[in-house]
């Protein structure tokens, strides 16, 4: 251990990537580190890329007003990560149709447009015929809810923009597992496949795996994953779909490259099973059918898994440990990852330099 980092983030998906970048444009001396390859392991490559502040956060609060001000953050990023790297991230230009299949749902919907409209932000509700005006791809539906600012971006691009970022500001170790973390007096010592290092701060930006690391106190609200499988298909010419459509039962999510990603299971208690089966893709399929028969004839292209990094209460990890302000937390960001990489890039970086107290981040500090 010849030298002491200010800080070591461990996890190269976009959570430590946008972490470490942001502190090394500010002059740290950081030391990124991931098990496998920056950039395409993790959840992060493998997500839908929805940045759905409106239409997955059910209700007010401060869930609702982060993801809001982290997906505001989104066109700004978009532009310095080109400037930066060359590489685009494909923000859409349509926003998101929330399908209702129900009264019940009906109800709810107007219900969360009408709170969201107070909170100053854009929803419209869209009678059933106007629905199919704009999508006529899709079958019937009760109405929906039109979200134009519910963008999405090519998740595996921002992963693979954000990864090449940090490489240019960082000093980044691939294929360095951490095993633990031992806090010894005025710094964190990190034991890796390859050797020891140290730094004055630790970020744990691990994803599901969090609470595989040895040595610090557990925290009450832990880890774990959720496993989500995911397809792609490549629809016929004739067959357009220009918004990001979600329903209860699947999401529709058409991209730049032609493509429409189609989404997911979301399987609590599966650990780290990498399998595609045939159970989840049936249940997909038959939603995708039931909201756009047309599709069902469009071809496969590739299906895969990502594990989510759930927590008890499905809200983000972020802040420093309950016990150890120099190991920080930037965890746990569930359903809405890539969403919320902007605002926690942001303040965990301003809090490491000490530019920013917890204030920021309170209602998510971890416990
Ligand atoms: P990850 O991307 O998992 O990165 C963690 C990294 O840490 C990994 O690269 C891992 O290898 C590394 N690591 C772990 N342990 C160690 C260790 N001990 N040593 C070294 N390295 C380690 N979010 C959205 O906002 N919109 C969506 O539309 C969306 N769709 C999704 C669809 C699916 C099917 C899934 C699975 C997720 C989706 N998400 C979505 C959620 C999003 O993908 C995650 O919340 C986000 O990617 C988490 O980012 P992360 O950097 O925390 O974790
Ligand atoms: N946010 C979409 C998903 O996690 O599947």
């Amino acid at each position: 251990m010849e030298k002491t980092y200010d800080v070591i983030v461990i996890g190269g998906g976009v959570i430590g990537s946008i972490i470490a970048w942001r502190l090394g444009q500010a002059g740290a001396d950081v030391l990124l580190l991931e098990k496998g390859a920056l950039g395409e392991d993790g959840a992060s490559g493998a997500a839908a890329g929805m940045l759905g502040a409106q239409f997955e956060m059910e209700e007010p609060g401060p869930a609702y007003d982060v993801a809001i001000k982290s997906r505001a953050l989104y066109p700004a990023l978009a532009d310095e990560l080109f400037e930066e790297t060359g590489i685009s991230i494909q923000l859409s230009q349509r926003g998101t149709l929330r399908l209702a299949h129900s009264e019940k749902e009906v109800a709810q919907l107007k219900k969360r447009a009408a709170w969201q409209i107070a909170l100053g932000d854009r929803a419209e509700w869209l009678s059933s015929d106007e629905v199919k005006r704009r999508e006529p791809l899709l079958a019937n539906a009760y109405g929906a809810l039109d979200l134009p600012d519910d963008r999405n971006v090519a998740a595996p691009m921002v992963h693979q923009a954000l990864a090449a970022a940090a490489r240019k500001r960082t000093e980044v170790r691939e294929g360095t597992a951490v095993y633990r973390c031992d806090v010894v007096d005025q710094a964190v010592t990190v034991t890796t496949s390859a050797g020891r290092f140290q730094a004055k701060r630790v970020v744990l930006a691990t994803g599901a795996w969090t609470g595989q690391i040895a040595g610090l106190p557990r925290v009450k609200n832990e880890i774990a994953p959720v496993k989500g499988q995911i397809f792609a298909l490549r629809p016929r010419s004739a067959h357009r779909l220009t918004h990001t459509v979600f329903a209860s039962t699947v999401y529709l999510v058409p991209k730049q490259d032609g493509r429409i990603v189609v989404g997911a299971s979301e399987e609590h208690g599966a650990g780290f099973n990498r399998d595609v089966t045939p159970e989840a893709l049936a249940s997909l399929f038959g939603a995708l059918k039931a909201v756009a028969p047309d599709l069902a004839t469009a071809s496969f292209e590739s299906a895969w898994v990502g594990f989510r990094p759930g927590s008890a209460d499905a809200k983000p990890q972020l802040g420093p440990h309950p016990e150890t302000d120099r190991v920080i937390y930037a965890t746990g960001h569930f359903r809405n990852g890539i969403l919320l990489a902007p605002i926690t890039g942001r303040w965990i970086s301003e809090y490491l330099l000490g530019r920013a107290d917890v204030t920021a981040f309170a209602p998510f500090l971890p416990r």
